[in-house]
């Protein structure tokens, strides 16, 4: 069986969420803040972050990938950036699930730059950072883990298992 068991479960990921939003609500100066989801894996936890930042925020939405499937990446980061909104002169904050490589970051985050932002912060919810190749770190991470593969809250499996409410192990 593939799905092995609960590695972060549903309430450490709803306190932790809970946290760190906070946080970053605070933290992030005064003024318009546009927060970017990269899409897909990012959809639940960005859902859950922005309503813990106790301030008002516009969406976006960038649709990053990198793995054609299975749990080894392709290397490319395709970005498709049709509804990532007004960037400029705004504070950004860029959400992900993970960051592994740390190239989907990367990608995302010069990108964004060329709109002109006033700042780009970024928040994932699990740091990898065993397998970082690019120089680039989250500046708010969840939880970190060792190098192993997981699926549940968005986090899938060749598409399969976003939807589950926890974070498993998974062992294809
Ligand atoms: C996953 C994940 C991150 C990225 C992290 O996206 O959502 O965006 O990989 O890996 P990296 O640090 O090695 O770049 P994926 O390309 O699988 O697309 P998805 O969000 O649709 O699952």
């Amino acid at each position: 069986m593939p799905l092995g068991d609960i590695l972060i479960s549903q309430t450490e990921i709803r306190r932790r969420v809970e946290v760190l939003g906070r946080q970053i609500g605070e933290a992030i100066p005064p003024g318009d803040l546009h927060v970017i989801a990269t899409l897909k894996g990012a959809l639940f936890f960005a859902v859950d972050l922005v309503r813990a930042l106790g301030r008002e925020a516009t969406l976006g939405f960038i649709t990053a990938s990198s793995y054609g499937s299975g749990t080894e990446s392709s290397g490319k980061v395709l970005l498709h950036q049709e509804d990532i909104g007004e960037p400029a002169g705004r504070h950004l904050l860029v959400v992900d699930d993970i960051i592994d490589t740390g190239r989907t970051l990367l990608a995302v985050t010069e990108s964004l730059r060329a709109h002109r932002p006033l700042s780009v912060r970024t928040a994932v919810l699990i740091g990898k950072p065993a397998r970082r190749e690019a120089a680039i770190e989250a500046d708010y991470v969840g939880f970190t883990i060792d190098d192993i593969f997981v699926v549940g809250y968005g986090l899938d499996y060749d598409e399969k298992y976003r939807t589950l409410p926890d974070i498993h192990f998974f062992s294809p």
